[in-house]
């Protein structure tokens, strides 16, 4: 197996879809007040937070959100989709606010998130559940150099740091250092699951948005892995390198799902990570 493209910028593998010219751009994009930055790792929810962030700042449009494809509505800065425009070439063709996502380590980001305009979601979710999912995804995105191997394999793959993005702890300790910022907010994959009302509660609050109860009610019922699984402007039924036949993007939406693919080593491995880098945050992630 060999990664496609890749190069690698201090120990994030990136594909060929991403270049250092782009990155180099967005470490001085000038990001404003009022700016939305989704930053999550891959596979912790991105595209369930981003449709929620969207909604949340278009007072819950559902209509409006289902005639955009989600990258059009919050462009992926880094990323040339299709090999075409990234989404930070995107964005400057729109007037701001700017919502937008990022996969990469805040490190690019340091000046923008020191200025403290911009609005920034993390996104979270527990490592095992991510690092299936992640597993999923290489099996099922041609772009990612037609991954044959098995769940240890891949295991391996993200223990050896050879991964795209980079290593989830890495990742994540490079964001979660900014988390009690006044501009940042965290949310976790596994509230959006138990108490979603709650969290577009709390992300409404964070961007200076007011919902009556029937908006929030509306954006809950159009944010359900069932209805998003339906909905083609989301669910990435359009990616032409991806294969929905070996795994549907939007595969099982479980919280507890690593249980069926880690091994007893495997799950000490990670919980020793995630004691020694997660929690001396003062995060906690639900496991089931
Ligand atoms: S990506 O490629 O990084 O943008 O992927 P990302 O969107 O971060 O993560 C995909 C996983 O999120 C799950 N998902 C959902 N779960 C529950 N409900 C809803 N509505 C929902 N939407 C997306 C998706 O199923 C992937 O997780 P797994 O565990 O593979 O099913």
């Amino acid at each position: 197996y060999r990664f496609p493209g890749e190069w690698i910028k201090d120990g994030m593998v990136l594909e060929e879809n991403v270049t250092s010219e782009t990155i180099s751009r967005l470490e001085s994009f000038e990001m404003l007040q009022g700016d939305v930055l989704v930053a999550t790792y891959p596979k912790t929810g991105t595209t369930w937070l981003q449709e929620l962030v969207w909604l949340v700042c278009n007072n819950g449009d559902t209509r409006k959100s289902r005639s955009v494809n989600l990258n059009g509505r919050i462009p992926f800065l880094e990323y040339k989709m299709g090999g075409g425009e990234s989404g930070l070439e995107m964005l400057q063709t729109k007037s701001p606010p700017h919502l937008m996502m990022t996969h990469l380590r805040s490190d690019t980001f340091r000046t923008q998130i020191e200025a403290g305009k911009v609005n920034i979601v993390i996104g979270i979710r527990n490592p095992k559940d991510t690092l299936v999912s992640f597993y999923h995804f290489y099996r099922m995105n041609r772009s990612l150099g037609n991954f044959k191997g098995s769940w240890d394999d891949f295991f391996e793959l993200h223990k050896a740091k050879h991964i795209l993005c980079g290593d989830y702890f890495r990742w994540y300790s490079s964001w979660l250092q900014y988390k009690d910022k006044p501009n940042v907010l965290l949310v976790k994959y596994e509230d959006m699951h138990r108490r979603m009302p709650d969290v577009i509660k709390d992300v409404s609050n964070f961007l200076g948005k007011k919902l009556p109860q029937n908006i929030i009610d509306g954006i809950v019922q159009h944010l359900s892995f069932d209805n998003m699984s339906k909905n083609n402007t989301v669910n990435r039924s359009i990616m032409a390198t991806f294969d929905n036949k070996i795994s549907p993007f939007l595969r099982k939406g479980k919280v507890g799902d690593w249980k069926n693919y880690f091994s007893k080593e495997q799950s000490d491995a990670v919980d020793k990570s995630y004691k020694d880098i997660i929690e001396p945050f003062g995060v906690t992630l639900s496991f089931e």
